[in-house]
């Protein structure tokens, strides 16, 4: 089938990808020349393991094109996916403007039936805003031509892209008309094959299905981060009180791992979201505005403890980070952690001495250069001179440091672990003071 998609983005390069490499014909359009150049001569504008490889042999195989010609775009694919950015307004609503921007230009250029997809997250009422942006630009040159526009969020997470979107656990159809949702499943079939994860349901249950599933994954994130600050106020160990609910089936074990806060491009931005359209609305949502603010509070927490470690004293010193993207296996640092505790240690007039295996180049590209940052080449020379490490980012590599070299190396044996991957009797052993996420310090 033949398919186009606006927005050569994260979302748009891994749909158009997997899309091509089970046999469609696809044509990725954006409006940044740099972006599309950079594609057509073999780059690949944002890291995601494995989406190289896909884009090269799609490529090559002639079933996945780059172009800035929306025009050829709109005339290219049946299915017309949109996949452009929604990022927030400064009250934190969805910024729509890039996504009716494409609605406008399909309802310009289109000559026959067409189906919209809205695969960007979007407020619920999107689909009828793009609907009506299309009706608009159509009655503005005569045409009225058919078509549809259909909501099918994407939940891939970063890191895990491809696999996600190859095999999904659910593939949401938001559609009223059912010849649509027919062409859809047609579309989606290749990766619907063992049982069918296809749900059709109405568009605004779609759209909201969306938010809905973010955040409650925020809000089981944001529950543990709380109890593990009581965990600690109380003398509790918050990985036992993890383990002892998580055997409930009802709770499960995923996503209750407490840390530093969660970051990303997804999660912060789709709480409130949400948050702002309940709110214009006239609903008070007041438990979507305790997830974010726990996790803002969380965010702060690695800062406390350093702080309360070293009693204040932090001018002068030089702390080292293990970690800076928002999670592991990606650069992303949108929203991260380690930013909020960069910046704080730098307000206090610490030093920063940081290692990320991929992150760097972003941690440049947003700090420029400046002398309370250095950037080490690995994790080890991370700690060259520095009085203490900080550990912000799950990297597997992390997990299982040689602790007498940290010892060695560091002017005050303490470890700080946002993310609690360690284990504190192997630091104690070793001579260093192990401090963590809702367990009381290890000495
Ligand atoms: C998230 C969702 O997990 C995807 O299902 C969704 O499709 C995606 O947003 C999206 O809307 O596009 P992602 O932002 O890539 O995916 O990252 P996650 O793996 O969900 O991690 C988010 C943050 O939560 C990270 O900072 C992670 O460290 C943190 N986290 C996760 C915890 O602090 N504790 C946990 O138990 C799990």
């Amino acid at each position: 089938m033949d398919v186009t998609i606006f927005g050569s983005g994260y979302v748009g390069l891994v749909t158009g990808a997997c899309l091509a490499e089970v046999g469609n014909t696809v044509l990725c359009i954006d409006i940044d020349p740099a972006k599309i150049d950079l594609l057509n001569s073999g780059g690949v504008p944002i890291y995601e393991p494995g989406l190289d490889e896909l884009i090269k042999s799609n490529r090559e195989a002639g079933r996945l094109r780059f172009s800035t010609d929306a025009e050829a775009g709109v005339r290219h694919g049946l299915f017309q996916f949109i996949a452009v950015g929604t990022p927030p307004d400064e009250d934190g609503s969805a910024d729509l403007q890039y996504v009716l921007a494409v609605a406008r230009t399909i309802g310009e250029h289109m000559d026959g039936y067409r189906i919209l997809v809205d695969k960007s997250t979007v407020p619920v009422g999107t689909a009828d805003k793009v609907a009506a942006a299309v009706r608009e630009t159509q009655a503005a040159r005569g045409a009225t031509v058919e078509f549809d526009v259909v909501s099918n969020p994407e939940f891939l997470k970063e890191g895990a892209a491809i696999e996600d979107f190859m095999r999904p656990d659910r593939i949401i159809v938001g559609t009223d008309n059912p010849r649509t949702a027919e062409l859809l499943r047609a579309l989606y079939a290749p990766f619907n094959r063992s049982h069918d994860r296809l749900m059709v349901m109405d568009i605004r249950s779609a759209e909201l299905t969306k938010y809905a599933a973010n955040a409650m994954l925020a809000t089981k994130i944001s529950f543990m981060n709380e109890l593990s600050n009581i965990a600690e106020a109380v003398g509790a160990d918050i990985d036992k009180v993890r383990v002892g609910i998580g055997s409930d089936p009802r709770i499960g074990y995923q996503f209750i791992y407490p840390g530093c806060g969660y970051g990303g491009s997804c999660f912060p931005k789709d709480v409130r979201a949400l948050e702002q359209t309940a709110r214009s609305l006239g609903y008070d949502p007041q438990l979507l505005h305790a997830v974010e603010a726990v996790n803002f509070r969380q965010k702060e927490l690695l800062f406390k403890k350093i702080n309360d470690y070293f009693a204040g004293d932090l001018k002068g010193r030089t702390i080292a980070l293990w970690g800076l993207s928002f999670k592991p296996n990606t650069d992303d640092m949108r929203e991260a952690s380690s930013r909020v505790l960069m910046e704080s240690l730098w307000a206090a007039g610490a030093s920063v001495r940081a290692f990320d295996p991929v992150a760097a180049d972003e941690t440049r590209r947003i700090y420029g250069e400046r002398a309370d940052l250095t950037l080490a080449a690995d994790a080890m020379s991370a700690l060259d001179g520095a009085d203490a490490l900080a550990i912000l980012t799950e990297w597997a590599q992390f997990r299982s440091p040689n602790f007498a070299t940290v010892h060695g190396k560091l002017k005050t044996p303490v470890i700080f672990d946002g993310r609690n991957i360690l284990d504190g009797r192997l630091a104690n052993a070793a001579g260093l003071t192990y401090v963590s996420i809702g367990r009381l310090p290890l000495r």
